[in-house]
This record gives structure tokens, C-alpha cells and sequence, in this order.
């Protein structure tokens, strides 16, 4: 089966408009069943471990490639997803090698699984879509990634007092979603680019048309190239994250190796969160391959397009990428 009727079928899993396979759901699950019947199939033996993370390793297996299988609610349908089938494959392209194709759990929500992960490999290596429109711009199918923008996360929590909607007066409410909507537009007027900052769920209790609301839980994202940029951004919104991962440089022979095999290829920095980041923070030697963003680059929808051919040479790229790092010393 090719490469993109897998996609279509990890697409299907959950039902519903879009990718539908949050961490830890069934339909995650059915999708880690899926991609360890293909693992075996490319002559891969699928290990779980601790944190749920579906490992298909071969041999002694130093150098490591993957993504997550976990989507945002109705999200498309290559982020992470692409990764680890595009590694599936790259593995039955080279059955001699000794290597491992991971499929991570939880990264939209984390990443959760690649932090919980008990071992790390020599090298990693992570195809991903772009989620950006650079390469298109540019007419460029591929792009080495060099560095992967930092992010904060956490919740700010808006307290007021629930009270009748009809016949409480104006002046007398305690309105906490109108406060969480000032604070809403607060974040948006801090993110100076390339800073930028996010609010992308809210909770409203005990969210009913006809009651004041008493409460309200905001999620804030925030994202900088820079640690510096970073913490800047975290002080003038004025939140107390609950995880931080810093910048990352990519480095070491994945780097290097992509490097050469795409010498003209546009290099980019990822505004998007990935597992490659948790092994670039270990010190492990990491590199990231893009392929183009079709449709203006939009991500984390539907719409989220990359073509079967772009994604055929970045196939081949990985491939051969994994062929040069499991036969060096
Ligand atoms: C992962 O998609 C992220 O939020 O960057
Ligand atoms: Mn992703
Ligand atoms: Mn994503």
C-alpha cells in the first residue's frame, strides 16, 4: 500500500470532519494497531512502551525516525501522521538497516509520549509537512529545518460570581468572560512577530446562555524563536506556564546529512512544535526534513495538503538520510 492510502486510512480512524485522534483516545489507539501491523510488514518488531509509544525497531537500532499519530481535534491529515508511515516505508526500502520507526503518543497535548520516552537513541530523524507556506512561496518541495521555535503553555483562570441574566443590573455582576475577553486581546497585542501568541480554548462555567458566568479557564500558547523572545513574551502577557520547551538548534550528523543531500534546498525555522524537539533538548543529534504546504500552508484543519509527488522525494530523501546514518560507525 502506498504512502498516501495509508494517510487516507489513518484519516478515516476517527470519524467526524478532518483527523479526529486526540492522545490517548480509542481512535489514537486504533491508529498504533494500524501502524504496528505495517511495521511488521516492513520487517519491523512493534514494542509499546511505558508512555504508549509504538516503536517498531530492527536490529540494533541507534538511529530513530518517527512522528506522532495524534491529531488536533479536526486536524488534517499529514501532520505526524506522515512521519511515521513515510518512516514505515523508508524501512522497507532499506530492509538490511538497523533502525527504529517510532509513532509517539500525544504530541498535540505535550508532546507527551517523546518526553516520557525511557530511551534515546544516537540519532533521530523527523519528517513533517511544513504547516507554513515557505516552500510554496518559494516553489521548493523540501526544506532542511535548523532550528525549532521555542513554546509556553498554561491556563489563566478568570474568577466572578454566577448571578441571573435578567435581572441582575449591569453595574452589579461579576462578569468573568468579560474579563477573560480583555485578556484575550491583551495576548494578541503582545505577540510582536516573530513572537506570537495564542488563545485557542476556553472554559466557561457553568456556561449557560442565561447565567453570568462565574468562571473561566483561558489556554494560552505562546511561541518565540529565542529563549530570550520567549520569556519576553511570557512577562507581558503575565502567565504562569505550566510547560515550557526552549528553542532548538538541529544539529549533529541528521543535520548534516540532510544538509548535503538537499544542498539548495531552502533552510527553515519551525514556528510548529514537534517530538524532534525533546531530542535536540537531550543533546541527541537530531534533523528535520519539510516537505511543502499546499493551500497557503494552512495546518491543524482540514484543508492541510501536501502533493503525492513532494511527498515521494521526501520519501526518498529520508530514505536514503537513513541509509547514510545507519551504516556510518
Ligand atoms: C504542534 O502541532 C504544535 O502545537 O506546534
Ligand atoms: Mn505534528
Ligand atoms: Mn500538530
Amino acid at each position: 500500500m502506498s504512502v498516501f492510502d495509508r494517510l487516507a486510512k489513518l484519516y478515516a480512524i476517527g470519524g467526524g470532519l478532518g483527523a479526529n485522534r486526540r492522545g490517548y483516545s480509542a481512535a489514537e489507539d486504533d491508529a498504533h494497531r494500524l501502524a504496528a501491523e505495517w511495521m511488521r510488514s516492513a520487517g519491523l518488531e512493534p514494542e509499546v512502551d511505558g508512555a504508549g509509544n509504538l516503536i517498531g525497531v530492527r536490529g540494533e537500532a541507534r538511529v530513530w525516525t518517527g512522528s506522532h499519530l495524534d491529531s488536533v481535534p479536526n486536524g488534517g491529515k499529514f501532520d505526524g501522521a506522515l512521519g511515521v508511515v513515510a518512516g514505515i516505508e523508508a524501512a522497507a526500502r532499506l530492509p538490511e538497516a538497523p533502525l527504529a520507526v517510532v509513532a509517539f503518543r500525544a504530541e498535540e497535548t505535550g508532546p507527551m509520549g517523546s518526553k516520557r520516552l525511557e530511551q534515546l537513541p544516537d540519532a533521530f530523524v523527523e519528517l513533517h509537512i511544513e504547516q507554513g507556506p515557505v516552500l510554496e512561496r518559494a516553489g521548493e518541495p523540501l526544506g532542511v529545518v535548523t532550528a525549532i521555535a521555542g513554546q509556553a503553555r498554561g491556563a489563566v483562570v478568570f474568577s466572578g460570581r454566577a448571578d441571573h441574566a435578567g435581572t441582575t443590573p449591569m453595574a452589579a455582576r461579576s462578569d468573568a468572560l468579560v474579563e477573560a475577553a480583555r485578556f484575550v486581546l491583551h495576548v494578541r497585542e503582545c505577540a510582536r512577530e516573530p513572537a506570537v501568541a495564542t488563545v485557542g480554548a476556553i472554559e466557561v462555567e457553568p456556561n449557560a446562555a442565561n447565567v453570568v458566568p462565574a468562571r473561566v479557564t483561558v489556554a494560552v500558547d505562546a511561541r518565540a524563536p529565542d529563549a530570550a523572545g520567549l520569556d519576553e513574551l511570557v512577562t507581558a502577557i503575565g502567565f504562569e506556564p505550566s510547560s515550557r520547551l526552549d528553542p532548538v538548534a538541529m544539529s549533529g550528523l541528521p543535520f548534516e546529512v540532510l544538509s548535503e543531500l538537499l544542498p539548495d534546498a531552502p533552510r527553515l525555522v519551525s514556528g510548529a512544535g514537534h517530538d524532534a524537539m525533546v531530542f535536540a533538548a537531550a543533546g541527541v543529534p537530531t534533523g528535520m526534513l519539510f516537505v511543502r504546504s499546499l493551500n497557503g500552508g494552512v495546518s491543524h484543519c482540514p484543508e492541510e495538503l501536501s502533493s503525492e509527488d513532494d511527498i515521494e522525494l521526501a520519501v526518498a530523501v529520508l530514505t536514503n538520510a537513513l541509509a547514510r546514518l545507519t551504516t556510518v560507525d
